[in-house]
C-alpha cells in the first residue's frame, strides 16, 4: 500500500528542502532527518504546506488506481471464490506448479532469449511474466541454502524441516501432507513430474522418509504401501527405475522387488510405461484410474534434446492430468489437487547449462499457459499457484571474463545456435568408442562442440579438457558455452536467493502477495482446498511405537519410514547438505568429494 505512510504524515513533516523531500513523498520513506527549524520565511511555509498536500493527495489517488488496477485480475469465465472465508465455498480446484531451482534471473534470462529467437519486441514478455504476484523467502530449519526436499516439505506440510526431509519434522516424526489431506476430504490427486516421480519434489506430496536418498521406500509409498493407504490417484513422469529389481534391465531398486507389477496386481493401478502408452490415453480422454504413468528410466530428456516421438513433455503431460481429472470429478462435490513440477530447470541450473535451462523455462511457461487456459474454459471454479522451491546455480546475467572492466552484454545468440544440452553432448562422448587420440579430438571438434553447440573457436585447452574427463564433460561444455554467451554461475549446488510467486487469479491469492516464507504457500494450498492438514499428521503420528532406547529413556519412532538418517547415510552416503542424486553425480569433476544435491 503504497500511499498508507504518506498518510500517516502530519504536514509539518514536509517542511523540508525541496526537492529532496518530492522522493521521500513518493517511496513514503522519510528523505531526511535533518528537518529545517527555519520559520522565518511564512509564506514559503504556506507554499511547501500546499505543495505538500497535493502531493499527497496526488500519491493517495496513485495509490488507490494501483490497489484497484490489482484487483482486476485477468478476465475468468469461472465464478470467484468470495472473500477469505474459504470454508463456505463450494467445489473447486487447485493446481500447484513447482519450476524447480527457477531463480527471478532464469526469467530474465528466458525471457530475452524468447525475445531474441523470435524477433519479437523488448515489452513481449513471458506468460508467467503477467502473474507474478510476489516473493518467497526458501531457507530450511538446518540451513540458509535449502535443498529440493526441505523446499518441497514447505510446501506439502505448511513448516520448516531439515536438507534431505521427505515430509518429516526436525524430530523425525511424519507431517501430513495436503496431497493426504486433499485426498482423505474426497478430493482427487495428481503429480505431474518431468524428472523420477521419487525425487524430492513429488517425494514430498506422497511419502514420508528420512531422507530423500530412500527413493525405494519412496516408490513404496506413492503406491500406496504405509498406513494412509493409496493417497494419488495419477501419476506421470519419469522415473521407472525406482519401481524395477536390480535384476531387471533398467531397475534400480536395492532389492529383488517389481513394484510395477505389484502396481498392478496388489493395488489396482492402471500403467503405462512408454511414449505409444501416453499416447493411448487419448490426451486424457481414455484414463483409467488410478493411473502410474512412467515414462522415462530416470528423468525426461531435457526440452533441448527431448524428442516428441520418445517422450512426452511436460505441458502435454498437464493437459491430460487436468482432462482426465475433470472428467473424474465431474459427479463429485470435490475436485481435485494437482502437482505440476518443471523439475530439470532445477538440473540445468546444476550443470551450469545456459542453453538448456531456457529451453526448460520455456516448456515451464507452455505448461503454465496450459492450465490457464483449462480455468479459463472450466465450470469448476479454480486456481493456479506457482512458485521454485530455491534458486539453482547462482546464475548470473552477465560474466566478466578477464581483468578489463567488462561491456555490458550477453548474447543470447550463442544459446540459441546450441543443439543439445551439456550433459547430453558428454553422455554422446562417453558412449563414442575409439582408441585414436585424432579420432577422439575429431569427435569432439566436430561432432560434440561443432554439430552440438555450433562452437567453432574451441582452444587446445579447452579440447584436451574435455578429452581429459571422458566420464563425465558435462560442466566442461557447460562452461564453453556459458563463456561465450557471457553468463556466469556462482555454485553447481543451490542458492539461498528469494523466489518468485506467481498465481492466476490475485483476487484469490491476496495471502501470497508480496515478499512470503515458503511455508505460507504450502499454508495457502491447504486454506484454499479447506482440508486439516494437522489432523493428517497426528492420523500419522498415531501410527508409530514407543522405542527404549539404551539409555533407558522411551523415544516414539515410524518403523513404517524405513531407515533413520544414520542407517540412511550408511547405505545411501551422507547427502544431508549434498545428495549425489544417484545417477548425476559428476565423479570426474568433483572438487570436494560432493557431487549435487537437485
Ligand atoms: C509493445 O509496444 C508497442 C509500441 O510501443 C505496442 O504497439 C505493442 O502493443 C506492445 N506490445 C505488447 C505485447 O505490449
Ligand atoms: C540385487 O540386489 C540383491 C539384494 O540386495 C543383491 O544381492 C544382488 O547382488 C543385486 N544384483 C545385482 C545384479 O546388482
Ligand atoms: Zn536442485
Amino acid at each position: 500500500m503504497a500511499h498508507q505512510p504518506v498518510a500517516v504524515r502530519s504536514p509539518q513533516d514536509s517542511t523540508t528542502q525541496l526537492p529532496e523531500d518530492t522522493t521521500g513523498l513518493l517511496t513514503g520513506r522519510p528523505a531526511r532527518m535533518d528537518k529545517r527549524k527555519d520559520n522565518t520565511n511564512f509564506w514559503r511555509q504556506i507554499g511547501l504546506f500546499v505543495w505538500a498536500l497535493t502531493a499527497t493527495a496526488t500519491v493517495v489517488v496513485l495509490g488507490v488506481l494501483y490497489q484497484h488496477s490489482l484487483s482486476q485480475p485477468p478476465k475468468r469465465h469461472q465464478r470467484p471464490i468470495q472473500g477469505p472465508d474459504f470454508s463456505k465455498t463450494g467445489k473447486r480446484n487447485i493446481i500447484f506448479m513447482v519450476s524447480d531451482g527457477m531463480g527471478p534471473h532464469s526469467l530474465s534470462l528466458t525471457r530475452s532469449f524468447r525475445q531474441h529467437r523470435d524477433g519479437l519486441e523488448f515489452n513481449n514478455t513471458l506468460n508467467l511474466d503477467r502473474y507474478l504476484i510476489g516473493q518467497s523467502r526458501t531457507r530450511s530449519s538446518s540451513s540458509l541454502v535449502t535443498d529440493s526436499a526441505a523446499g518441497a516439505t514447505a510446501f506439502s506440510c505448511g513448516m520448516k524441516s531439515y536438507n534431505g526431509a521427505i515430509s518429516v519434522l526436525p524430530d523425525h516424526s511424519p507431517c501430513g501432507t495436503v496431497l493426504e489431506a486433499a485426498k482423505l476430504a474426497g478430493y482427487m490427486t495428481g503429480l505431474v513430474v518431468t524428472t523420477r516421480i521419487t525425487d524430492a519434489t513429488p517425494a514430498c506430496f506422497s511419502a514420508h522418509v528420512n531422507t530423500r536418498g530412500e527413493e525405494d521406500r519412496i516408490a513404496e509409498q506413492q503406491l500406496g504401501e504405509y498406513p494412509l493407504g493409496r493417497m494419488v490417484d495419477l501419476i506421470m513422469g519419469g522415473g521407472r527405475c525406482h519401481f524395477l529389481p536390480n535384476t531387471t534391465a533398467g531397475g534400480c531398486r536395492k532389492d529383488t522387488r517389481n513394484l510395477i507389477e505389484d502396481a498392478q496386481n496388489k493395488y489396482g493401478f492402471h500403467y503405462v510405461g512408454d511414449r505409444a502408452g501416453f499416447d493411448s490415453l487419448k490426451k486424457g480422454k481414455k484414463v483409467k484410474f488410478p493411473l502410474l504413468g512412467l515414462f522415462a528410466e530416470t528423468d525426461i530428456p531435457y526440452e533441448i534434446d527431448r524428442k516428441d516421438s520418445e517422450y512426452p513433455g511436460l505441458a502435454e503431460m498437464a493437459k491430460a492430468a487436468l482432462t482426465a481429472l475433470e472428467e473424474a470429478t465431474k459427479d463429485s462435490d470435490k475436485g481435485f489437487f494437482l502437482m505440476i513440477e518443471g523439475s530439470r530447470i532445477d538440473h540445468a541450473g546444476h550443470d551450469n547449462d545456459p542453453a538448456a535451462q531456457v529451453r526448460e523455462v520455456l516448456g515451464y511457461d507452455k505448461a503454465w499457459t496450459t492450465v490457464i487456459d483449462f480455468l479459463d474454459e472450466s465450470d469448476v471454479p479454480g486456481v493456479l499457484v506457482g512458485t521454485s522451491d530455491h534458486e539453482t546455480g547462482g546464475l548470473a546475467i552477465a560474466r566478466q571474463l578477464g581483468e578489463s572492466y567488462p561491456q555490458y552484454l550477453w548474447k543470447p545468440e550463442v544459446l540459441e545456435a546450441a543443439k543439445h544440452s551439456a550433459q547430453y553432448l558428454s553422455q554422446k562422448f562417453k558412449d563414442f568408442e575409439s582408441t585414436s587420440e585424432e579420432k577422439i579430438k575429431s569427435f569432439v571438434e566436430k561432432d560434440l562442440l561443432i554439430d552440438g553447440l555450433s562452437v567453432d573457436d574451441a582452444t587446445d585447452e579447452e579440447i584436451k579438457n574435455i578429452m581429459d574427463h571422458k566420464e563425465d564433460s558435462t560442466w566442461i561444455f557447460s562452461d564453453i558455452i556459458s563463456r561465450r554467451a557471457l553468463i556466469g554461475w556462482s555454485t553447481h549446488g543451490h542458492s539461498g536467493a528469494d523466489v518468485n510467486i506467481y498465481a492466476s487469479d490475485p483476487s484469490l491469492t491476496g495471502l501470497l502477495s508480496g515478499n512470503h516464507e515458503n511455508t505460507e504457500v504450502g499454508n495457502y494450498l491447504a486454506k484454499y482446498l479447506d482440508v486439516d492438514v494437522a489432523a493428517v499428521t497426528e492420523k500419522l503420528r498415531e501410527k508409530g511405537v514407543n522405542k527404549v532406547k539404551r539409555d533407558g529413556t522411551e523415544v516414539q519412532s515410524w518403523p513404517w519410514m524405513g531407515r533413520s538418517v544414520e542407517e540412511s547415510i550408511e547405505v545411501h552416503g551422507d547427502h544431508s547438505d549434498c545428495y549425489h542424486g544417484d545417477i548425476h553425480g559428476h565423479a570426474s569433476l568433483k572438487r570436494d568429494g560432493h557431487a549435487h544435491a537437485h
